[in-house]
């Protein structure tokens, strides 16, 4: 069977044909006509007021920091288990990541231990949608209220995941949203800001502008800040991606529930968590081994790998990484975070591709199955 990859996207030719418009006309006047339409349906889909498109999710995260206010001697609550593109805004602006513990079954951040996290230093938290699960938010967002910080909500693996029927990216001061090429939406590179705030709102469109208000006399910038803004050929093919936003969801679920049938008699071998009240959009399948296998991550990609199936290691907990090795957060988080540190070095992402077949995926489920009964002895 050919190399099966973990992740890519579903082209029609409906994108192909809004990004030909977009290169063939979107100059001059026109020049934004994508980006406009992008960011209003984008908007409408989240249920938030006010959407900015952007070179990227860690863009979004830098100008959500910024917009409210936060830099230096200020700390964010962060989740240990995460991409790292989560945490690093939060030392671009100048402040500390405080990485605390993820629930057992969600995998996301655990509400106990960001309670635990939060000193009077503490100015938001950045909860995230960890593989299109959805934390618990009404903990989240209570925990927050309550001691008067704001929630930056990382949905970037999350677009149409839902919490008590309103969509992920809806839950905090802003939302923040990935299209990198391997996500359920791309624009190949690619983010999205979402807010119900007219003030993060109108602060962001300054920051990502180089310091100029729309309208602004030219060339007279009030300060010094970012160039961060999506081209039209890539809104193009986000509108054309998120029109067909239901299809490429309920493709992610199938896929999901095709790994789901296929393992369902495997013992040992816990998958993605849906919680009661959420619809989890599966951007990674994921796996976590029963530890009594003693098949960690790095052996299970690697055997996966030799066999054609690229798969990825279930993210390592931010305070392990020599990026943070030596901070004093880290050393505090790996005596604290017992669940990130028991859970993480036997989980892999599956391929997860919105490409694959059924057959794909009953071929890797074989393949994991006789990899589980040599060493389930
Ligand atoms: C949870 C999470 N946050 C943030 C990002 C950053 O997204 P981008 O690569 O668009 O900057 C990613 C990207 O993979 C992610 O998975």
């Amino acid at each position: 069977m050919e190399r099966i990859p973990v992740a890519g996207p579903w082209i029609t030719p409906k994108e192909i044909s809004y990004v030909t418009d977009a290169v063939t006309n979107a100059w001059y006047g026109k020049a934004n006509i994508y980006n406009e339409r992008f960011e209003k349906a984008f908007a409408d889909y989240i249920g938030a007021r006010f959407a900015i498109s952007l070179p990227s999710c860690t863009a979004a995260i830098h100008l959500s920091l910024l917009s409210l206010g936060i830099g230096p001697g200020d700390e964010v609550v962060v989740p240990d288990i995460t991409w790292i593109a989560s945490a690093a805004p939060v030392t671009y602006v100048g402040a500390t990541p405080v990485f605390a513990d993820v629930d057992s079954k969600t995998w996301c951040l655990s509400a106990h231990s960001l309670e635990e996290c939060i000193t009077p230093k503490t100015k938001a938290v950045i909860p995230v949608d960890l593989y299109g699960n959805m934390p618990d938010m009404d903990a989240t967002r209570d925990i927050a209220k309550r001691r008067g910080i704001a929630v930056i909500e990382d949905a970037a693996e999350a677009i149409g995941s839902e919490y008590r029927g309103a969509k992920a990216g809806s839950f905090g001061d802003a939302g923040v949203f990935s299209f990198h090429g391997s996500k359920t939406l791309t624009t190949g590179e690619g983010g999205m800001l979402v807010t119900d705030r007219e003030d993060v709102y109108q602060r962001s469109l300054v920051l990502r502008d180089h310091g100029r208000r729309p309208g602004d006399k030219m060339f007279f910038n009030t300060e010094i800040a970012y160039k961060y803004r999506m081209s039209s050929m890539q809104a193009a093919l986000g509108l054309a991606q998120l029109e067909r936003i239901d299809e490429l969801v309920a493709r992610k679920r199938q896929i999901f529930s095709w790994y789901r049938t296929q393992l369902a008699d495997t013992g040992g071998v816990t998958l993605n968590y849906e919680a009661p009240g959420t619809k989890n959009t599966y951007w990674m399948v994921t796996a976590i081994l029963d530890q009594k296998f003693k098949i960690t991550k790095d052996l299970l990609l690697k055997w996966m790998s030799e066999i054609n199936i690229d798969c990825r290691p279930f993210f390592h907990p931010l305070s392990s990484l020599p990026a943070y090795e030596h901070t004093e957060q880290s050393n505090q988080a790996r005596r604290r975070n017992f669940v990130s540190y028991q859970i993480n070095p036997y989980g892999i992402n599956l391929p997860s591709g919105l490409n694959l077949t059924e057959k794909q995926v009953q071929h890797i489920c074989d393949a994991l199955k006789v990899i589980l009964q040599r060493h389930g002895k």
